[in-house]
Order: structure tokens, then C-alpha cells, then sequence
């Protein structure tokens, strides 16, 4: 695509086709122009077939992790959740989120994977997960899996700017969001096939490979506790394998927050 900002010229961004979603989506696509949250919509619904998409061209009240808000402005981004049903115990469904991070890490070049699954460009956040499990009668019933990723956004508020990025702010060309997505939800499903399969084995060597959090120093943040270790794997469940005083431990990726000592990364 040309790049409009160097020439002035005025870009209309594309709206989603989610008719052309469909042939990457094994399930029903739900298009909306403007919903509350994606996420919100998908744990609503029943009767919802395995692997649907939620995808919407703004979000009034995006979510993010650890209760914090996501802010989703009309078609400069991808907001997105996917609807899935797997038969996994309780304890891997924090796992999906890994690998929804590393599809999305797959198809934005140069980008790098923070765990447990903020996409990273030149050390700034492009792409943030949600996971989110119903449970029916004490069994997961389904999982939601949210993906949000700033592909047009060209400016920041002041309090984001510092951690937060954009396709395009990294590549100073806008992109067409609908190859973006499909791209995205093509790696997804093979992905994902392939762990119901196999498990999170398959994809650990690439998921450690790109992950930046290892080798750093970095603070992990549970609710008022915060302590200060060194990353230095990732499990063959997912979880981060770190080094402190006290010898080596493991993190899951449930509600904690993880920052480099020297900043956000
Ligand atoms: C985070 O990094 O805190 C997670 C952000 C997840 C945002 C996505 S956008 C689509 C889906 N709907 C939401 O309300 N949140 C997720």
C-alpha cells in the first residue's frame, strides 16, 4: 500500500469484510460496527459454533487485562475475539493466550513477544490478549479469546505514548486491516490445531525464541506484592520460569503483570 501520510493525501480506511473473513473462519463470523466489547458479546452468546469470530470496527468499552480499559477507536485497529470450545483440562486453558500472542507475532514482521502475550514493536506494545473462561456446572464451557491490535493508530494519549505503538507508527505506511485479520486468524486455527493435538510442545522452541522477557530482569506485580527476578525460560505448560533469591520459580500467567527492571519491556 502507498504511503498516503508522505504524499498528503487523505486516507479512508477500509471497513471489514467479514463476508471475505469467512473462508479462514470455521465458524459463524459476527460483524458488528459498534459493540461494548467483542469479549462481552462472545461470553454472552450460547449456542455458538467452535471457532466463531467477534470482530468489530469500534468498541465503546474495551477490556483489557487486570481489569484495565482498552481503548478501541473506529477502524484504526483490529478488536477481535475468537470463540472456542476445547476439550483441554482447566489448567492449559491459560495456555490459548500464548498462542494467540504468537499468531499475531507471526504476521506483524520485527515483532517480538513479551509473556505472557503483548506483541511488541521496537519495545513498545502493539498488540494486547484477553482470555476469558465461562464455566458451566464447574467445567469450562467455552473460552474467548480477545485479540486487540493497534494497526492505524497515528497518535497516543500522553499516558500511552511511552509503551504503546501502532503497525503503523513502526512502518509509517497504513495497512489494510482485512489482511491483517485474516492473516492473523489463518495462523491462529493452525496453531491451535495443532496444540489440541500435540500440546503447547509444539510451539515452545518458536514461542521461547521470540519471547523477550527472557535473559531480563523484571518485576512481577500479584496484586499489592511485587517481587524482582531474573526470566530465565518458558515451561513446557507456558508458564515463566524465573530466578530469585530464593532459588528458581514459576509464574503462571493468571493475574500477575510482568515489567523489565529498565522499563516497560
Ligand atoms: C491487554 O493487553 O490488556 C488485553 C487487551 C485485549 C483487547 C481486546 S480487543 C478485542 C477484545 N475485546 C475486548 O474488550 N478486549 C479484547
Amino acid at each position: 500500500m502507498k504511503n498516503n501520510v508522505e504524499k498528503n493525501i487523505q486516507y479512508t480506511f477500509p471497513n471489514i469484510n467479514p463476508k471475505n473473513l469467512e473462508s479462514v473462519v470455521p465458524g459463524r463470523v459476527y460483524y458488528f460496527e459498534k459493540t461494548k466489547s467483542t469479549n462481552t458479546e462472545a461470553k454472552l452468546k450460547d449456542n455458538v459454533p467452535d471457532k466463531s469470530l467477534f470482530i468489530a470496527e469500534e468498541q465503546e468499552s474495551g477490556r483489557g487485562r487486570l481489569g484495565r480499559e482498552w481503548k478501541s477507536p473506529a477502524k484504526t485497529g483490529i478488536w477481535m475475539s475468537i470463540y472456542l470450545k476445547p476439550q483441554i483440562p482447566q489448567d492449559s486453558i491459560s495456555q490459548l493466550t500464548l498462542l494467540a500472542g504468537l499468531a499475531v507475532s507471526r504476521v506483524i514482521p520485527d515483532s517480538l513477544i513479551k509473556w505472557p502475550n503483548d506483541v511488541i514493536l521496537s519495545g513498545k506494545k502493539v498488540c494486547g490478549i484477553l482470555t476469558e473462561m465461562i464455566v458451566k456446572n464447574s467445567i469450562p464451557d467455552r473460552v474467548i479469546c480477545g485479540i486487540g491490535i493497534n494497526v492505524n493508530t497515528d497518535s497516543f494519549p500522553e499516558d500511552l505514548a511511552e509503551k504503546a505503538t501502532s503497525i503503523y507508527l513502526h512502518t509509517k505506511k497504513f495497512a489494510d486491516r482485512n489482511n491483517i485479520i485474516k492473516a492473523v486468524l489463518s495462523e491462529f486455527f493452525s496453531i491451535y490445531d495443532a496444540f489440541i493435538k500435540n500440546g503447547f510442545d509444539t510451539i515452545r522452541k518458536e514461542y521461547t525464541e521470540k519471547c523477550i522477557t527472557i535473559g531480563r530482569e523484571v518485576s512481577i506485580i500479584c496484586g499489592s506484592e511485587k517481587k524482582t527476578a531474573k526470566a530465565i525460560d518458558i515451561t513446557e505448560k507456558g508458564e515463566l520460569l524465573i530466578e530469585t533469591e530464593n532459588g528458581t520459580e514459576i509464574v503462571n500467567s493468571g493475574e500477575v503483570s510482568v515489567r523489565g527492571v529498565l522499563g516497560y519491556c
